[in-house]
């Protein structure tokens, strides 16, 4: 979602700031805009544009200001306009926000501003703007401000008399201050700044700060200064590079192997993965008799795949709840009862929110999420860390595939710990994960030239169908997500015995349906379903088991690799997304950065 960077110190800040602002590009965003000293003033440049265009604009700026804010919009209140773009000026105070501040309304009646923009970011600097003209103090004015704020923000501030100063709170939002020799920094995340320092200091919900060149100060919630540690980012700049790739997409899926075995080996022990490190004790496993599963988008996929497993395996219910709908939907949730919640970003407006309700309710939380830092992570009870790095691709893939590792993982240790598996079948599926399954996608991108001659085939379809059955049925739905998102293709994904009560009326001549076959149980099954759809003039791409017969009804066919039953869906996944990401090139979209949407979806 928004990104927000600023710099105050030695040196050329709108550089810097544009600079974090291209880092920050893969959050999503629709405008651009920046904030800068010049001559004792704050001046703002805007573009409804991408960021190149804002890079522009500076090079038409004749001085070189030291101290400037920058952002990059996701429009949440008003059209994605030159006028809702931020820095948001009024009075003298210039602002940049990320989040919603959902009692704006009342706010703007309160303090009788007279906005240009149709955006709730307004008002606030309208509000903060306000006190400041009663109490003459940038940062209180910016403290009490935000004492009147509900909702989720992160806001970076600049007074016309204050040059040099830059002012930042934050509420459910993220937002550092980085540390460098030359100056400081406030940024969304570290991926703004790690160019320039790996050094900075996480903010609380509630704080309010004030960086100069060379101090930060902080204030809490009761206005008392406080101090914050600083920590050392753990994060390389070929973390967030391309390394050779033309996406981070394209990347993202090659270090899917690697992904999966840097988060399980080191839970290893003799063999068996165990979670008693992340606070998960077989006592505690053991006694667990239901579970329920709450996420958003790919990361409520994984919690489809993980259902699947651990109801096979561990003979528990688990419910699967998308975490908008769990918030408002008045869940059965109890004291003592165990909720998972998976996110990547660790951000998600809605699963926090999803955490923050089951808290409440007494249960213990658990976070699966790639985010150390993250919100989720901080909140939930226990926090079991996937390694997938940064992803900074839209499109999540090897999180995905991560997640859904360490959920099969998870599942194998609760059915060892309830006495279902024994230590040879925890260390059979510990080395399923992070052998087979490592060498199985290592095997799908080694063949990646069969999996786009089929893009080549099908990328000009405007409705491709999705079948399987089974575990297999999770993995089409998050094959048909990856489609639609990067590639604009309008996809479903439906378990192939229901084609039959309806869906099957779309099937028309020349229709691409693609048949996962990955359950042996259920081959015969999807056999009939894939001649049902060609006899109706489908054109079936089956990605399939070796051993599954080869038929007529079969236009295209993409072999899986020999794996572990187990894991095989898992690793079906990469398929599709090579998939997605080709046909995603072929209709000549913007793979990494698609259309409307952004990386890690911090409102509700
Ligand atoms: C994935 O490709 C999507 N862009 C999206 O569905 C994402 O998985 C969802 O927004 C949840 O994000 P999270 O894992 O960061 O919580």
């Amino acid at each position: 979602m928004c990104g927000i960077i600023g710099y105050t110190g030695r040196g050329d800040a709108l550089s810097r700031v544009t600079a974090g602002l291209c880092a920050l590009e893969y959050r999503g965003y629709d405008s651009a805009g920046a904030a800068f000293f010049c001559g004792g003033d704050v001046n703002v440049i805007k573009t409804a544009g991408r960021i190149a265009e804002l890079i522009k604009l500076t090079k038409e700026i004749d001085s070189s200001p030291n101290c400037a804010i920058g952002h990059t919009r996701w429009a949440t209140h008003g059209a994605p306009t030159k006028t809702n773009a931020h820095p948001h000026k009024y009075g003298r105070v210039t602002l940049v926000h990320n989040g919603i501040i959902e009692n704006h309304a009342e706010l703007k009646a309160a303090v009788g501003a007279h906005p240009i923009s149709e955006t709730d970011s307004e008002i606030a600097a309208a509000c903060i703007d306000a006190i400041f003209s009663e109490c003459g103090d940038p940062l209180l004015s910016v403290r009490r401000a935000c004492d009147g704020f509900s909702g989720s923000f992160a806001i970076g501030v600049m007074f016309d008399c204050f040059p040099g100063m830059i002012y930042a709170a934050k509420n459910k939002s993220p937002l550092i201050v980085g540390i460098s020799k030359s100056g400081n920094y406030i940024a969304s995340d570290v991926a703004a700044i790690i160019s320039e320092t790996d050094t900075y200091i996480e903010l609380c919900d509630g704080d309010v700060c004030m960086i100069s060149p060379d101090r930060c100060v902080i204030i809490d919630k009761r206005s008392e200064e406080v101090k914050r540690s600083a920590a050392v980012a753990n994060v390389v700049a070929d973390d967030i590079g391309l390394c050779g790739y033309d996406h981070f997409m394209k990347k993202e899926i090659a270090q899917e192997p690697e992904a999966i075995r840097k988060t399980l080996l080191r839970r290893m022990s003799d063999g068996a993965v165990s979670f008693c490190g992340d606070g998960l004790s077989d006592e505690y496993l053991s006694g667990i008799e239901k579970l329920t599963v709450v996420a958003c988008g790919t990361a409520y996929h994984a919690g489809l795949w993980a259902k699947h497993y651990i109801e096979k395996t561990c003979r528990i219910p688990v419910d699967v709840v998308i975490a908008s709908e769990y918030i408002y939907g008045d869940p059965l949730t109890r004291s003592g009862d165990t909720v998972i919640f998976i996110s990547q970003s660790g951000e998600t407006a809605d699963t926090l929110s999803a955490l923050e309700l089951a808290s409440s309710r007494g249960a213990m939380t658990i976070a699966v999420v790639n985010v150390k830092t993250s919100s989720i992570a901080r909140r939930a009870d226990v926090a079991v860390f996937t390694e997938a790095g940064p992803e900074i691709a839209v499109a999540s893939t090897k999180a995905y595939t991560v997640q859904c590792a360490v959920m099969t993982a998870l599942g194998a240790r609760i059915a060892y710990a309830k006495g279902i598996l024994d230590t040879h079948g925890l260390r059979s599926v510990s080395r399923a994960l992070t052998g087979d399954l490592c060498d199985a996608i290592n095997d799908v991108i080694a063949r990646e030239a069969g999996i786009s001659a089929a893009a080549k085939r099908y990328h000009k379809s405007d409705d491709v169908y999705f079948i399987g059955r089974g575990a297999d049925v999770c993995a089409c739905l998050e094959a048909s997500l990856k489609l639609k998102e990067i590639s604009y293709v309008h996809s479903e994904a439906y378990a192939a015995g229901e084609l039959k009560h309806g869906t099957i009326s779309l099937i028309t001549d020349g229709t691409p349906v693609i048949a996962l076959v990955g359950d042996e149980k259920t081959s015969d099954k999807m056999m009939n379903a894939i001649r049902e759809v060609a006899a109706r003039g489908a054109d079936v791409f089956a990605v399939c088991r070796r051993d599954f017969p080869r038929d007529e009804a079969i236009k295209t066919r993409f072999e899986l690799p020999a794996c572990s039953d187990d894991v095989l869906a898992i690793a079906a996944q990469t398929v599709f997304q090579l998939f997605a990401y080709h046909t995603a090139k072929l209709r000549g979209c913007d793979v990494d950065k698609p259309r409307n949407l952004a990386k890690s979806v911090t409102v509700e």
